[in-house]
């Protein structure tokens, strides 16, 4: 694919956390587009299931299995996909949920699992962030794309309080690092999800019925705005949060 509005054939994205899911259905819309794509995930088999994927359809891919929160095992990761497919023009910081992650009200929360949250959304995307923004300020283009959660903004009785405080901390980085590199060529942005799912059941359902679109949002949503996030044209678009809830939000 080249030529058209959103054309990424010149560039190289690294997708955290991209083995399965939000990030699966990124790395994906994101090659379809013609980016060469490095797929993260601290499990290396889901890594290589998404570059399978997306080899099996002809694009470029490479799976760099690491985790986000060990800035040493980043350097080494980052460093290796660009040896195989170029240096990150394109970083979407997906990684963003915690293994076992399950709701807990703040009360009932052990001190010892506070950090799991921060350690993940904030350092986790600091690292990532770090091994990559020199390389696009020097080459004076580049794209920073944070996932983060309406849970960022809004206040929720869902045991989510944690995780909510990292997304926002994240985001509050993003805007300060957009007027940093802006002068660069570097855009940084948010991309922040409302309720996501999919398959059938009656919960499915119900969640569904309270978004105004009248269905939860799909890893190919997801995909098409960060494709636009991260192209050429979005170049005038920086420092913002996009809300990508289906109407669930609408500050
Ligand atoms: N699913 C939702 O309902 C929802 C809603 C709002 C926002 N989000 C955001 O979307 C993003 C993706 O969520 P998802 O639902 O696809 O998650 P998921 O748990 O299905 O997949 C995330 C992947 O990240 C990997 N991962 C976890 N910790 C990692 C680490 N330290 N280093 C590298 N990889 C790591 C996991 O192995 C997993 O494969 C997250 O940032 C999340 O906060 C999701």
């Amino acid at each position: 694919m080249s030529g058209g509005m959103f054309d990424l054939s010149a560039r190289t994205a690294l997708v955290t956390g991209a083995g399965q899911g939000v990030g699966a259905g990124i790395a994906v819309s994101l090659a379809r587009q013609g980016a060469a794509v490095i797929v993260n995930d601290l499990v290396a088999e889901r890594a290589e299931e998404t570059v399978g994927r997306l080899r099996g359809a002809g694009r470029r891919a490479h799976a760099v299995a690491f985790d986000v929160t060990d800035p040493d095992s980043v350097a080494v990761g980052v460093a290796r996909g660009a040896e195989q497919l170029g240096p990150v023009d394109i970083l979407v910081n997906n990684a963003g949920v915690p293994a076992g992650m399950r709701p807990v009200p703040f009360r009932e929360m052990p001190r010892s699992e506070w950090s799991r949250y921060v350690d993940l959304n904030l350092y986790g995307s600091l690292h990532c962030v770090a091994a990559v923004i020199d390389g696009m300020c020097e080459r004076g283009w580049g794209r920073v794309v944070q996932i983060s959660s309406g849970a960022g903004r809004t206040g929720l009785a869902l045991g989510v309080s944690l995780y909510g405080a990292s997304k926002s901390g994240i985001e509050g980085f993003v805007r300060h690092l957009a007027h940093e590199v802006a002068p660069s060529g570097v855009t940084a942005n948010c991309v922040a999800l409302g309720l996501m799912g999919h398959g059938a059941g009656d919960a499915t359902a119900r969640l569904a019925r309270s978004v105004p679109v009248g269905r939860l949002g799909s890893p190919d949503d997801v995909g098409a705005a960060v494709v636009y996030v991260a192209s050429d044209e979005a170049a005038w678009l920086t420092g913002q949060t996009i809300a990508l809830n289906g109407g669930s939000s609408t500050l």
